[in-house]
């Protein structure tokens, strides 16, 4: 699929005042700093699309971008950034947690993972807490390019096996790079099957 138009809509704070939940959409959520804003600006081509930072904690609301007029991406803040304040870190909690549970448009939660690390407790209760939500989910690899092959496939492999010892169906696995382009041709091609499987 191409993206021939990508336009940001909106920015706020509470799931009840995003856009009109009249188009499929597919939100980016994982830790602060796994590189979210980085990929929906590395799937629509444009740089500064979605704010991105080298210092955690940049994307503290709920964005939606529009999509070729007909679907949404979707920018979370990040859970799990230590240096906040508590009130704060659960407000984000909050948030997140009604978004993903209310918005009844949302056709994938792609969670992101940072390839370099082994599995993280966090990613992991969340991965479940979503599964048990029966959330339709696709696990996003980040920063592949700091890895080479054989890193790649090895911590791969560890996720794989981490999971299968809860998961009897894998959730779809897509490895990125937003500063080397991996990876979009396969989301872009999930989010394709996932329109066309709808309707
Ligand atoms: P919050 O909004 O704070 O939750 O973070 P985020 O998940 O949106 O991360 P963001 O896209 O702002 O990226 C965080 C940092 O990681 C930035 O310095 C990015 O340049 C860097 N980054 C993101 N993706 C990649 C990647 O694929 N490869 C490399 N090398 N760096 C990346
Ligand atoms: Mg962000």
């Amino acid at each position: 699929m191409e993206i021939k138009h990508a336009e940001f809509i909106s920015s706020h704070d509470k799931v009840e005042k995003a856009p009109q939940p009249d188009k499929p959409e597919f939100a980016f959520i994982g830790r602060s700093n796994v590189g979210k804003s980085s990929l929906i600006n590395m799937l629509t081509g444009r740089k500064n699309l979605a704010k991105t930072s080298g210092t955690p904690g940049k994307t503290q609301t709920i964005n939606h971008f529009l999509i070729n007029q007909t679907w949404y991406l979707v920018d979370l803040p990040g859970y799990g950034y230590a240096k906040i304040s508590r009130d704060k870190r659960e407000g984000f909690g909050k948030m997140i947690e009604q978004y993903i549970l209310k918005r009844e448009n949302l056709y994938c939660l792609f969670i992101l993972l940072d390839m370099r690390l082994e599995p993280q407790k966090i990613d992991l209760e969340f991965i479940q807490w979503c599964g048990s939500k029966e959330i339709p989910l696709c696990l996003a690899f980040t920063k592949a390019d700091k890895l080479t092959r054989n890193q790649l496939n090895k911590n791969i492999a560890v996720y794989q096996s981490t999971l299968k010892q809860t998961w009897s169906e894998l959730p779809a696995m897509i490895i990125t790079s937003a500063t080397e382009k991996t990876g979009r041709d396969e989301v872009l091609l999930f989010i394709e099957n996932a329109l066309a499987d709808a309707t």
